[in-house]
């Protein structure tokens, strides 16, 4: 359980550390937690040094915040996360989201590996969250109430910021970069979906699966805070890819676009 105090406690610590409140928190996904050296005037935070964070078990998850400028806003990085899937509850799992809001972050950049549902769609790709389907079977926003978090039965319509998206999506345009903008169904995993599975969620609404991401949305839009979700497409999912899947074929994509990406992400903050 992760109360009001300790959430307070997080991010008095983080504010204290960084000096200042952070604008913009980044949670980086699976092999996607290379950034930090791109900050300037980076402070490093281990996960392990900071009061109630989780610790995650999953390797490639490097667990430390990294707090410094990026496109001219403070930017704190949260390098790695908890999931479900490790056993922690969905009041820990959004404990760093939370935090970071808490401590002046209104603007949520959450990111994550997936799978392409579509056979057109290419591994590396990124994909801008505009929507999620969470078939976790769980809400973080279930149990008892405090209303100093926000409201219980909070609105959902727009969970990714719309704006900034429209601004993101006319830069790649310019650009002439590939960007997906798609459904992500979070789904609580760790075995990855069979076959049907994909079938079914294509059926459903979603362009993309993984195993992350909704409950910290649901916590940050209950805080207020508005939310960009982007997904790195890691590999076609199961059935649609001619291979196997595997965490090493997920962690190997997302090291070949890391390049790519960061400038992504570095764009995202400077038009948040
Ligand atoms: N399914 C679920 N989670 C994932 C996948 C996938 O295909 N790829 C990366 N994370």
């Amino acid at each position: 359980m992760s109360t009001y105090e300790q959430l307070q406690e997080t991010a008095a610590y983080l504010k204290q550390k960084i000096g200042a409140s952070p604008e913009v928190v980044v949670t980086l996904g699976s092999g996607l937690s290379f950034l930090g050296d791109r900050l300037t005037g980076a402070i490093h935070l281990p996960y392990a040094e900071i009061p109630h964070f989780p610790v995650s078990s999953v390797p490639g998850h490097s667990g430390k915040a990294v707090a410094g400028e990026m496109a001219g806003r403070r930017v704190l990085l949260l390098c790695g996360r908890v999931h479900l899937y490790e056993g922690y509850s969905a009041q820990e799992v959004c404990h760093a989201t939370r935090a970071a809001v808490l401590a002046g972050a209104d603007k949520v950049v959450l990111t994550n590996a997936a799978g392409a549902v579509w056979p057109h769609w290419a591994a590396g790709n990124i994909m801008l969250m505009k929507d999620h389907l969470n078939l976790q079977g769980t809400n973080v926003l279930c149990g008892p109430e405090d209303d100093r978090l926000g409201a219980r039965f909070i609105d959902m319509t727009s969970p990714y910021d719309a704006q900034v998206r429209g601004r993101l999506k006319v830069w790649a345009r310019g650009e002439q970069m590939a960007l997906r903008e798609g459904v992500y169904a979070g789904l609580l995993g760790p075995s990855y979906e069979t076959p049907a599975e994909v079938r079914m969620l294509r059926g459903m609404g979603a362009d993309a699966v993984g195993m992350s991401t909704v409950q910290e949305t649901i916590a940050a839009r209950q805080l207020g805070a508005r939310v960009v979700g982007l997904s790195v497409l890691t590999n076609l999912a199961a059935g649609v890819s001619p291979t196997r899947l595997s965490h090493d074929e997920v962690k190997a994509t997302a090291a070949l676009v890391q390049e790519p990406f960061a400038r992504f992400i570095e764009k995202v903050v400077e038009l948040f």
